[in-house]
């Protein structure tokens, strides 16, 4: 049994990666003067998507903390052919924020074509220690002000027939250790915006919705991270960036990067749920988990 799944579940996901991947076509022209949030896009996958963004000609309003990282983006951006770029700083734990970025393109462009939610709030990678005001902030940042956000968007979204990129994790598709509460919230990212996408369907409303499944990544944050305590080596955000954008371009319903190996986890989880767990047990270098 543990054999043939082996075998049998690598060679399925290679068909389907091949059938998968002979439908995808980006052309930059897509995003040409498209009209787009990034947010979380001071650093890490977020400023790479702003810089695919730029040179395909788009405008752009990125937002995060930092002023002083954004303004450096905005100014990349620029030089790399956006149409437009611009920024507002901000912290997502602050209720009011969500509505003010959106607030900010209306009044910049007079409407909105994708809205990147990327953004997440600093956390550990150790053994869940009770912390639960750490898994409050997390849903707010995390989660809440995506909801947020896109409540504020979706008149605009409606209007353009427009795009929702939802990024999340292998975390918030099965059972990962030592990241409990960060899974929650990507769980819960899930769970919202599958059922919010259904009844877009419903309602014939024309915005599509994009759930980004990332495995490891090359982001400095996860470097810090889970660099020392995970065995496989990361794949590069540049790269990662430009499928994000390619699946929402592409309206796609999820997206998976790197696509092999999610879409293998998955294939699995399903079929063999605890082979999953044991085979992701085994990516980790446990000794090197802190405990609290
Ligand atoms: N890297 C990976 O291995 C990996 C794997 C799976 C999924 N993902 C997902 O990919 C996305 C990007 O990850 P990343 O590795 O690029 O992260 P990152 O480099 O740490 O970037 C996080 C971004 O969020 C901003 N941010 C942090 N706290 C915020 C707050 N309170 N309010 C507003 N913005 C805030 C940060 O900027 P400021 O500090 O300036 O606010 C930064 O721009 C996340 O959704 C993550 O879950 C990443
Ligand atoms: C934006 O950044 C500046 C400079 O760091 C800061 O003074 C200001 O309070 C920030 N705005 C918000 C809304 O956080
Ligand atoms: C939905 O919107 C997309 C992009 O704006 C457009 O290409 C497509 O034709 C629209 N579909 C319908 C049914 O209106």
């Amino acid at each position: 049994m543990g054999l043939l799944l082996k075998s049998l579940v690598p060679f399925v996901g290679l068909i389907l990666a091949l059938w998968f991947y002979s439908k995808d076509d980006l052309k930059p022209e897509m995003l040409k003067e498209k009209r787009v949030i990034v947010t979380g896009a001071s650093t890490g996958i977020g400023e790479q998507m702003a810089y695919h963004l730029a040179w395909m000609g788009a405008h752009i309003l990125v937002t995060a903390r930092t002023e002083a990282k954004l303004q450096k983006v905005v100014t990349q951006c620029l030089e790399l052919g956006a149409a437009s770029a611009h920024y507002v700083n901000g912290s997502m734990e602050d209720p009011t924020l969500a509505d003010d970025v959106v607030k900010r393109a209306k009044q910049l462009w007079g409407g909105l074509d994708m809205l990147i939610l990327n953004h997440i709030s600093p956390t550990y990678l150790k053994y869940f220690d009770g912390d639960v005001e750490h898994i409050r902030k997390l849903l707010e940042v995390n989660f809440l002000s995506y909801v947020a956000m896109t409540l504020s968007a979706l008149p605009m979204l409606k209007e353009s027939g427009g795009s929702i990129l939802v990024v999340s994790s292998t975390a918030g598709k099965f059972a990962i250790p030592f990241v409990a509460p960060y899974s929650a919230t990507k769980f819960a990212l899930d769970g919202f915006f599958s059922s919010l996408r259904q009844e877009l369907i419903i309602e014939k409303v024309n915005v599509s919705i994009t759930l980004c499944v990332l495995g490891h990544i090359d982001t400095e944050t996860a470097k810090k991270t889970v660099g020392h305590v995970f065995w496989l080596p990361p794949a590069p955000k540049e790269e990662c960036a430009l499928e994000i954008i390619k699946g929402g371009a592409l309206r796609k319903r999820e997206l998976y990067y790197q696509y092999f190996a999610v879409r293998t986890s998955l294939l699995i989880r399903d079929w063999a749920p605890e082979y999953l767990d044991s085979r992701t047990r085994n990516h980790f270098i446990v000794e090197n988990v802190k405990r609290s």
